[in-house]
């Protein structure tokens, strides 16, 4: 038995609202025993080095919690088999891809079974259909590796240990503004429904379920494979992460909000993801900015020079492929923090962009003394030609059209912590700074209702926020895919639709 911190009480409201979903059993040690009987090879029980793997294997320590074993399915079968014994015996369990999501219980869950996809880790290209079949075990650093010798790409995240959670999420890759969100670039989901039949949603069948599964998270059914379009490459990019100290700040502001409305535009081989961190315990910021040009040059072009433009303390710029940068990029976030992420949308717009960063700055600094307290701060555009992406490849269900023809910033904010009982103190509070932050946007007219799925927090309504036609939309698929709301009483884990019917 492993102790559950107190200060997880943080989580009291995710609890209270998946509590009222709980007329289900939890499963006790000997309902593991029955799923390891049909399942000798792919069960741990509880304090078994497996299970204390799976459980520990995740991006932010909120994500630790107490299943009562783990089941580690290596093929569809198995995940189907598995889900009609889940249903029959009203077993809870999580799904968990990446185990990259902050939000607690996403990927994981206190008494139930926890199903890591890892094993389902295959990668198989079409040379002919353009395209990459993977398991959705995989991780983004497995499809670049995979994608790389052949001068293909796909579009999917640019982080080497994020899971495919994003796949059913939205989705933001190196070539998101040349090519659109990686929900939009997706041929095909392979998914284990409630009644476990196995079903492939995409564009000619079941193209409901297919939309849906395109911000619809993990509540339709356990994707088992997804097929990615891919894209030639040059057998290069030009790309690395460029540091800026505290005084060049005012002008990195300056080129964000020119990349939103110009660079992204005018050219959209260009890609660049400006971080803000506020480290507490030097109470210092620095700005580190993955620079990405998606072609084969030997320096960045003219509509990218900007940012080399000021005084910078380190740069990797180079000429490399994406396993590569992909690694790079996710040395700088390791596992095993406390971590909570929020973001919400607004029209790109100057002053905005520069007043919210002040405030979160001012914010941050009253937290210093919280023992490894890190702030930070991202804001990533989606340009109406993303928008136009998505519905020229059949449609998702965000609802970003209601953006019309103007950048929308996703404002991201995310807090890291030493200790889980420094969490009550802090992330209340975060999540009511950027409730401030949304109503300075709204005063100016400048906010959207769009909360990125993947960036969420755990009390954002994130698909609320696809609007009430999506909402309607996603609740007519639920009715015909998931009749008994299987995917949100047994999988309580993660954004969940608004309502249940
Ligand atoms: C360091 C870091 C870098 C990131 N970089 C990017 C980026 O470049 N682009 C971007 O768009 N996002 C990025 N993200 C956000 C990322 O998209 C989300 O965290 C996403 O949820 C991660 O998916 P996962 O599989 O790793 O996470 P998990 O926590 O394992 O899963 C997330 C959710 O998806 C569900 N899910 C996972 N797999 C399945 C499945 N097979 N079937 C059904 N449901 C499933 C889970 O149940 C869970 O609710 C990043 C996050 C971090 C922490
Ligand atoms: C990939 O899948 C194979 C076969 O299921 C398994 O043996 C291997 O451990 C998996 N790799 C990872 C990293 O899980
Ligand atoms: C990839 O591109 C590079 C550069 O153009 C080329 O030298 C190489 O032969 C290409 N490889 C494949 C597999 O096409
Ligand atoms: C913050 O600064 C301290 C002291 O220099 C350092 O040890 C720590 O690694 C920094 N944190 C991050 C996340 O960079
Ligand atoms: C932290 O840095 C800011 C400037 O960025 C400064 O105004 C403030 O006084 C500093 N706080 C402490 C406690 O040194
Ligand atoms: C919090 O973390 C610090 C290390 O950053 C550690 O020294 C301290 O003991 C921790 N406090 C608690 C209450 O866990
Ligand atoms: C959207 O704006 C771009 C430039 O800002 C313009 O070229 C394009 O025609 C506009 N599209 C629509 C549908 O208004």
């Amino acid at each position: 038995m492993v102790p559950i911190s107190p200060s997880l009480r943080l989580s009291a409201a995710l609890r209270a609202a998946v509590a009222v979903l709980h007329e289900v059993a939890t499963p006790t040690p000997e309902c593991c025993n029955l799923l390891a009987r049909a399942f000798p090879a792919d069960v741990s029980e509880r304090d078994t080095k497996t299970w204390n793997f799976e459980n520990n294997n995740f991006w932010s320590a909120t994500e630790i919690r107490n299943p009562t074993c783990v089941f580690l399915p290596d093929s569809t079968e198995k995940v189907a088999e598995a889900v009609t014994l889940f249903v029959q015996h009203k077993w809870r369990f999580a799904v968990k891809g990446g185990g990259h999501s902050a939000i607690p219980q996403a990927a994981n869950i206190d008494g139930g079974v926890l199903m890591p996809m890892h094993r389902l880790n295959s990668t198989a290209i079409d040379f002919e259909r353009g395209a990459l079949r993977v398991g959705t075990g995989v991780l983004m650093g497995d499809i670049y590796a995979a994608l790389d010798p052949h001068n293909l790409t796909a579009m999917i995240g640019r982080y080497e240990k994020v899971g495919m959670g994003l796949a059913m999420g939205a989705g933001f890759s190196y070539l998101v503004n040349r090519e659109g969100l990686a929900i939009d670039n997706i041929l095909d989901y392979e998914v284990v429904l409630a009644d476990g039949s196995v079903v492939n949603a995409n564009a000619g069948s079941n193209s409901d379920l297919f939309r849906a599964l395109k911000g619809g998270n993990n509540n339709f059914g356990v994707v088992t494979h997804v097929t990615l379009a891919t894209v030639q490459t040059e057998g290069a990019i030009y790309g690395g992460v460029v540091y800026y100290p505290e005084s060049s700040l005012p002008h990195v502001t300056d080129q964000i909000y020119d990349h939103h409305t110009r660079q992204a535009i005018v050219d959209t081989s260009t890609h660049v993801l400006p971080q803000y961190g506020y480290n507490g315990t030097t109470n210092e910021t620095i700005s580190f900015c993955p620079i990405i040009y998606n072609r084969a040059v030997d320096e960045l072009p003219e509509v990218l020079r900007g940012w080399i433009g000021t005084s910078y303390t380190k740069s990797s710029l180079k000429k490399r492929q994406y396993h590569d940068l992909s690694v790079e990029l996710n040395a700088g976030f390791p596992d095993g923090l406390v971590q909570e992420q929020r973001v919400f949308s607004a029209y790109a717009d100057a002053n905005l962009y520069r007043d919210v960063w002040a405030a979160y700055h001012q914010w941050l600094q009253k937290y210093q003394h919280i023992p490894g307290l890190y702030g930070l701060h991202v804001n990533m555009p989606i340009t109406p030609h993303v928008i136009v992406r998505g519905s020229a490849n059949g449609g998702n269900s965000l609802g970003l059209q209601s953006a019309g023809n103007r950048t929308l910033g996703a404002l991201y904010f995310g807090i890291t912590l030493d200790n889980m009982s420094d969490a009550p103190e802090v992330l209340p509070a975060h999540g009511e700074f950027v409730r401030s932050m949304e109503n300075l946007a709204k005063s100016r007219g400048l906010w959207h209702p769009y909360i990125m799925l993947t960036y969420s927090g755990y009390d954002q309504p994130a698909i609320a926020s696809y609007g009430p036609e999506n909402v309607a939309f996603l609740r007519k698929a639920q009715e015909k895919y998931n009749p008994d709301h299987v995917f949100q009483r047994l999988v309580p884990g993660g954004q969940k639709p608004p309502s249940l019917h």
